[in-house]
């Protein structure tokens, strides 16, 4: 699926024309195709196929109740990192059992809530983390059931913020700790130690460091059979790639699968995956107005009423989405912009060079990719209201947030007139 095919010349995604739909809502939009989302949910499940093996939908690639309403109706589960996170899973329906608790720095709170809830499974990172859960479980008197988040040691090749599996990553304890829990789990009486957890980092566009790391979890899984320990639950975390750029090569799912499938073979318990990004990047697109196009001394600029607040990737990571012009392009002349928005930062900046064809004010562009870590990472800076968000299905749409007034943005702030002793 290319979500810049789905546009094309016609204007149109999911069945919807886009310069209809913005004279309606307005720009800055975050717009999703849910037949977008379906399909990848539906590809992923066959893939899985024939694996005892449950999706755990990774909330922060985007939270948005309806998003998760659309992959609970898809049978996904959830993976949160916090207890914000775990409120938006249940909220839109999702069953707690479904729900994998992953993250470095749980507070006591977020523990207590998740085992009030009765999450599926923590994702255990550290063991202050282990000794924190058994303190609140065996205070409320129930078992909490945990998997250890390996580091495995992997350079996953991707970019430096988002690989997570090298051991100076903050993330997961060496096989070597987590042989040391399980050997003491007896310590843990209100934890059920059963499961192993990993997840190497993002946009991964190579499946050799899975397969790398999905080795050494699958030895240790063995090890740890041979030793007598019930291993129930594998979680091989998410990070699966897609194409933002031509020239680039996703991983195909079923690639990916059958290297699960290979190394976690003779497993009898639960796999787990926790794909974010790949389940909605390209099911979503940013709408964008040009405010002007502004010829600076050495770069012609293509100013947009989107900025980093909106999607900030580009600025944190230097990462490239594709910009289209919405409308016909035939035969335009294409000039190369500096595609920057209003923010008072020069790293406010989507694109630098690309070429597109010949903009003017007024014009509408999409933002392909950005269905995942977009509307989720926005922020309000510069005073700048959070975007609106739409669902798109079979020619219509629905306003799945709506676009923050002024007065919602400021709700939460007091004029210093109350003082108190602290
Ligand atoms: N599981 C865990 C424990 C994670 O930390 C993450 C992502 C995922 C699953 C989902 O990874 P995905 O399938 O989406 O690659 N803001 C960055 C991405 C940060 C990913 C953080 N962890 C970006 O915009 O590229």
């Amino acid at each position: 699926m290319q979500v810049s095919g789905l546009i094309g010349n016609t204007g149109t995604f999911a069945g919807v024309d886009l310069a209809a739909l913005v004279a309606r809502e307005g720009t800055p939009l975050y717009a999703y195709s849910a037949p977008a989302i379906r399909e990848r949910v539906r590809a992923l499940r066959a893939a899985l196929a024939g694996m005892d093996a449950g999706i755990r939908y990774a909330v922060k690639a985007n939270g948005n109740g309806a998003i998760l309403r659309l992959l609970a109706e898809e049978g996904a589960g959830a993976d949160i990192v916090s207890g914000g996170e775990m409120q938006r899973a249940l909220r839109a329906g999702i069953a707690a059992a479904d729900i994998v608790f992953s993250g470095v720095g749980k507070t006591d709170a977020e523990i207590d809530a998740a085992l009030a809830a009765g999450i599926g499974r923590f994702n255990v990172e550290s063991r202050a983390e282990l000794d924190a859960i058994q303190r609140i479980a065996a205070a409320r008197g129930c078992t909490a059931v945990a998997s250890v988040r390996i580091n495995p040691d992997v350079d996953a090749l991707t970019h430096a913020k988002i690989s997570t599996g090298k051991a100076e990553n903050k993330f997961g304890v060496s096989i070597a700790e987590a042989r040391g829990w399980f050997d003491a789990k007896a310590q843990w009486p209100n934890v059920r130690l059963d499961g192993l957890h990993m997840h190497i980092g993002s946009q991964l566009l190579s499946l050799d460091p899975v397969r790398e790391a999905l080795a050494r979890m699958a030895a240790f899984w063995k090890e740890l059979a041979a030793a007598g320990h019930d291993i129930a639950s594998i979680d091989v975390g998410g990070g699966l790639g897609v194409r933002y750029r031509d020239g680039e090569q996703a991983p195909d799912a079923f690639d990916y699968a059958a290297l699960i499938r290979e190394a976690l073979h003779g497993f009898a318990g639960r796999i787990l995956v926790e794909p974010g990004r790949w389940l909605v990047a390209e099911a979503g697109v940013l709408l964008s107005r040009v405010l002007l196009v502004k010829r600076g001394e050495a770069r012609r600029f293509l100013v947009l009423d989107a900025a980093m607040n909106d999607l900030l990737r580009p600025s944190l990571y230097e990462a490239w989405h594709d910009i289209v012009r919405i409308g016909d392009n035939t035969g335009c002349e294409r000039l190369a912009y500096d595609v920057v928005g209003p923010v008072c930062e020069t790293g406010d900046t989507f694109a630098q060079n690309r070429e597109l064809p010949r903009c003017e004010a007024g014009d509408l562009v999409a933002i392909l990719g950005a269905g995942a870590y977009g509307a989720s990472m926005a922020s309000t800076y510069n005073s700048r209201p959070l975007a609106a968000e739409v669902l798109l299905d079979d020619g219509r749409y629905a306003l799945i947030r709506r676009r923050q007034d002024f007065d919602a943005m400021i709700a939460d702030e007091r004029p210093a007139d109350e003082w108190r002793s602290a």
